[in-house]
């Protein structure tokens, strides 16, 4: 049995987690899948009863929106969907939005631009559990997802070995933190200035188990040479757009393909937060390959924010 036990406020942040709250919430992760099978006879069918869970996205999402709709549902909550006319911050100030919100509601999910925005947001609510579902510089739902499905495939995740090839953005931010909580390498292969910023390689390091260790190099091929997995996301991400044909050109040298993956351990996984963008960061051969778990991530969004939502608003639920 898992006690979804924990006093946080917020999840805006991997780092707002200690390692025993994400091993917990991987755990529970994995219970809340198995049951789903059982509907609304699951234990954790009625465990938002009462509760209301204010979703707002002032970007596009598929799998963030929908597998938080689907999971305030199966929990029994409500779900209240803010159209991005609300405006954050530009109609009226966050932190008026945020005090309104909490009157209404109990947690809201948030995607937007700022991580500093969201950290204002929570700030402002001190009784409203604030959820990132994505920001410029972290995306932290996405990282208990992966993390889940590493763990399904591998049981033990402790020192084990990621490659991140790509831009050092927000999925491989929240990678790197989850990673070295749960004590496992990560190496990050980026052009120059798309390397992670050394804030993160100082915060993952700071909170590192087990002698998990994040390395950055420059040649997609020396962080991939004996990889368990092999991770790569859009070159360009929403917003910056403007961008994209200057990325193009830079990050070609770090496109996962065939030849790529054969470096990395035999039988290693491809990992993608999607959405993938084929011929650009990741060949239609390695996305489509046996070893691409890409749909589990995709299905484990699910269940890793049921738990997390659990873990906010139920603590002392047993399923
Ligand atoms: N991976 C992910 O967050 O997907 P969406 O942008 O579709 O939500
Ligand atoms: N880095 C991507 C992730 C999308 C889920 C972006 O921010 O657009």
């Amino acid at each position: 049995m898992t006690q979804a036990t924990s006093t946080r406020k917020d999840f805006l942040s991997v780092l707002d987690f200690d390692a025993a709250d994400l091993e917990r919430c991987l755990q529970l992760a994995a219970q809340v899948k198995a049951d789903r099978a059982l509907g609304r006879h699951a234990p954790t069918a009625n465990a938002l009863d009462g509760r209301h869970v204010a979703m707002l996205f002032d970007k596009p999402s598929l799998r963030t929106r929908s597998t938080f709709e689907i999971a305030i549902r199966e929990l029994g909550g409500h779900l209240v969907a803010l159209q991005p006319d609300v405006a954050l911050g530009k109609r009226e100030p966050v932190a008026d939005v945020a005090r309104n919100l909490e009157r209404w509601v109990d947690a809201v999910i948030i995607r937007t631009f700022s991580q500093h925005l969201l950290q204002e947001f929570a700030t402002a609510a001190k009784r409203l559990h604030v959820v990132n579902a994505l920001t410029d510089q972290e995306h932290p739902c996405q990282a208990i997802a992966d993390f889940l499905t590493l763990q399904e495939r591998f049981g033990q995740l402790r020192g084990r070995t990621i490659a991140y090839v790509g831009d050092g953005n927000n999925v491989a931010t929240s990678l790197a933190h989850a990673a070295a909580m749960l004590g496992v390498h990560v190496h990050v292969a980026s052009p120059e200035p798309y390397q992670l910023p050394h804030a993160v390689v100082q915060q993952a390091t700071a909170v590192a188990r087990h002698g998990a260790r994040l390395r950055l190099f420059s040649e997609a091929a020396d962080a991939v040479a004996g990889a368990d997995a092999v991770y790569t996301d859009t070159w360009t991400s929403m917003g910056q757009e403007e961008e994209a044909v200057m990325r193009r050109q830079v990050f070609a040298p770090y496109q996962v393909n065939e030849a790529l993956m054969s470096l990395a351990k035999p039988g290693a996984l491809f990992m993608h937060c999607l959405p993938a963008h084929r011929g650009e960061e990741v060949t239609a051969e390695v996305f489509e390959s046996e070893s691409s778990v890409v749909f589990d991530q995709a299905e484990n969004r699910l269940h890793g924010q049921k738990a997390l939502l659990l873990m906010l608003l139920a603590p002392a639920v047993t399923p």
